[in-house]
């Protein structure tokens, strides 16, 4: 019989990659939507027929049970939240109830559905994912991070993965759970959302070349990142399901690039001169920022066989064509047609 897979965030980028991903592993993709009229939820069926839904959200522990109790998933992926930080500022409560308490809510799901209580011999069958993220280390106190570097988070949003964090290593050591945490760098595509540098930067290109824009706004130019391809990053998250023991592993490229080089390449790869375009704009900079992040991904490497193939250039590259094309064929991102 497949396994069976349940997905939450399953219309966000990583849902879309990594539900693609376990179908061709052959899992029975399921995954978790919410709102009664959710319009991605439409876009993410165009794209995967093949994905069943089951209505949920991470607010209502109710529902959370009763999606386990209908898949009955081999593994969950929690990969629902707020995940944009400077939103985190704005809606701090949302944030917290959501990307932190979401985790809680789904761990709880998966206890009371597996028989689990303190000191019952029963241990979880069914393996949990958290989506975890390299902005819990925020002000890094080393370069590169590792699994063991410590966490000092900048934004509502990094407290609140940090809180999902250790609650994932807490369930896993209270009850037994096969609970591990992925903590990603950040990685992008052309299934990108819009707010994010990268997509944005990828869609400005793509209006001023086709003469629908005239300049670009822009944070902070100096912040640096590791940035790799969502693609691959969703391989490392089964491949973390299916370790022997349940460990925590930090995911990302090990190379750093500012926001000024990925303008830079961006422009370039459309043939246009960055300077010309991009305005710097301070009301864009956040209340505190996240100077430098920068992976050591030698442990997924080293046991779980894991490797980024898509370059910096390449990524970019892959961006600014996708938006070139979309936009020349009349698309919205802010609709489905990123997707292909
Ligand atoms: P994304 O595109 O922003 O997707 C977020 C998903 O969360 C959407 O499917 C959204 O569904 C869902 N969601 C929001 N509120 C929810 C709620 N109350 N209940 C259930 N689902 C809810 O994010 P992503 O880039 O795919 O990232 C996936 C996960 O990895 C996130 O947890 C993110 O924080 C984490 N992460 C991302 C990166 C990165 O670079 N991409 C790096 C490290 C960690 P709706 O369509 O209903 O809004
Ligand atoms: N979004 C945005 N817009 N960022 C800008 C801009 C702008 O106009 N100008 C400069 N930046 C800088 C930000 O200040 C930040 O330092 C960097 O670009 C990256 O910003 P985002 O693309 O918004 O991503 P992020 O690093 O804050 O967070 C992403 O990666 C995390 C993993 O490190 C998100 O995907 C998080 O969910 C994820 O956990």
């Amino acid at each position: 019989m497949a396994r069976r897979a349940l997905i939450t965030g399953i219309t966000g980028q990583d849902g879309s990659y990594l539900a693609e991903h376990l179908l061709n592993e052959g899992y029975e993709v399921w995954g978790l939507a919410r709102g009664q009229a959710n319009p991605r939820v439409s876009r993410m069926r165009k794209l995967l027929a093949d994905v069943r839904i089951a209505r949920g959200d991470l607010l209502d522990q109710g529902s959370l049970i009763s999606a386990v109790e209908k898949v009955q998933p081999d593994e969950v992926y929690n990969l629902g939240a707020i995940s944009f930080v400077p939103m985190s500022w704005e809606q701090a409560e949302l944030t917290a109830e959501v990307t932190g308490m979401g985790v809680l809510r789904m761990l709880e799901a998966i206890r009371v559905c597996s028989g689990i209580s303190r000191g019952s011999a029963t241990s979880a069958q069914i393996r949990f994912y958290q989506a975890s993220s390299s902005e819990m280390f925020g002000q890094v106190s080393e370069t590169p991070q590792t699994e063991r570097t410590s966490f000092h988070p900048r934004s509502p949003y990094g407290v609140a993965k940090a809180y999902g964090h250790f609650l994932t290593q807490n369930y896993r050591e209270s009850y037994g759970m096969y609970a591990v945490s992925g903590i990603l760098f950040n990685h992008e595509s052309p299934r990108r959302g819009a707010e994010f540098v990268t997509r944005k930067v990828s869609l400005g290109v793509a209006r001023i070349k086709l003469g629908m824009a005239t300049e670009l706004r822009l944070g902070n130019l100096e912040a640096r990142r590791d940035w790799g391809f969502a693609g691959d990053y969703v391989r490392a998250m089964h491949l973390m399901l299916q370790a022997a023991t349940p460990e925590d592993y930090v995911i990302g490229t090990g190379r750093m690039k500012s926001v000024r080089e990925l303008v830079e390449a961006a422009f370039s790869a459309a043939g246009l001169d960055w300077e010309q375009y991009v305005v710097c704009d301070s009301a864009l900079h956040r209340p505190a920022e996240v100077d430098l992040l920068c992976a050591d991904p030698k442990k997924a490497r080293v046991q779980l066989g894991w490797e980024p193939t898509v370059s910096f250039d390449e990524l970019v590259a892959m961006m600014v064509e996708s938006d070139l094309r979309l936009l020349s064929e009349g698309g919205d991102p802010d609709q489905d047609s990123s997707w292909p």
